[in-house]
């Protein structure tokens, strides 16, 4: 059931998203892709308990580069968004804002990770802090997220930025070659008519 939003959560809404020093956020570019590639590898362990399995191709500079061009197209639809992390010349994390439906839902879900070295510095808090930015720029009503009932740190980050557990959804996603049991948060943006942009 959705609560109210408190004060202080209605006034982040609004704020610029603020990273940690050496830490930059920038929208996907195709050029991304060796970068994320070499992401992948390096936290195939890290994300192995979360993610689907991946085809071994996945791991590879082609790979990612066919993942970077669909996802690229997706945006251009207008049915996704996705922002990297960067830190140097690495990647370290990864924000995608799916399943962009429109008409009188006006909601999107959310799915994020941050990379192994880069764990406990508020990083998901603030990728999902700036899908909140985001969701109200492109006009949304509602952000939606789940989380495998054990990931106890990805559902910190969501309650921190404002997000409420509204159910439990039984064998809901195909995760690590089986169907598991997710908890489902939602945060609702605003009360705007479906489809106005947020001033
Ligand atoms: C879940 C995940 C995204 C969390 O990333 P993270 O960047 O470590 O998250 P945050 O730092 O924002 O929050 C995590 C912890 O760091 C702490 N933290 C926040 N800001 C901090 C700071 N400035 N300094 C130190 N610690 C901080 C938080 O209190 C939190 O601890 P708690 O949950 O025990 O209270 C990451 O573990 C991950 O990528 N997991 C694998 C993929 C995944 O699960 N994705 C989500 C699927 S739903």
């Amino acid at each position: 059931m959705a609560q109210p939003l408190s004060r202080s959560v209605r006034g982040r809404y609004y704020r610029r998203t603020v990273l940690p020093e050496g830490y930059d956020l920038r929208a996907l570019r195709e050029d991304d892709a060796p970068a994320l590639a070499a992401t992948y590898v390096r936290n195939r362990e890290h994300l192995a308990p979360w993610d689907p399995v991946r085809p071994e191709e996945f791991y590879t500079e082609a790979g990612q580069l066919a993942s970077v061009r669909a996802k690229l197209a997706s945006i251009e639809e207008g049915r996704s968004d996705t922002w990297l992390l960067h830190h140097g010349t690495e990647v370290v994390g990864q924000l995608n804002i799916n399943n962009i439906i429109r008409g009188v839902l006006q909601s999107a879900s959310i799915g994020y990770f941050v990379d192994r070295d880069h764990l406990g510095r508020g990083l998901a808090t603030r990728l999902v802090e700036h899908a909140v930015r985001r969701a109200g720029e492109l006009g949304l009503h509602r952000l939606e997220a789940g989380t495998i009932v054990d990931n106890l740190p990805s559902q910190g980050v969501l309650q921190r930025a404002g997000f409420v557990h509204y159910g439990t959804a039984e064998r809901f996603l195909f995760i690590a070659g089986r169907w598991q049991d997710h908890h489902l948060y939602q945060r609702i943006l605003n009360d705007h008519p479906a489809g106005e942009a947020v001033p």
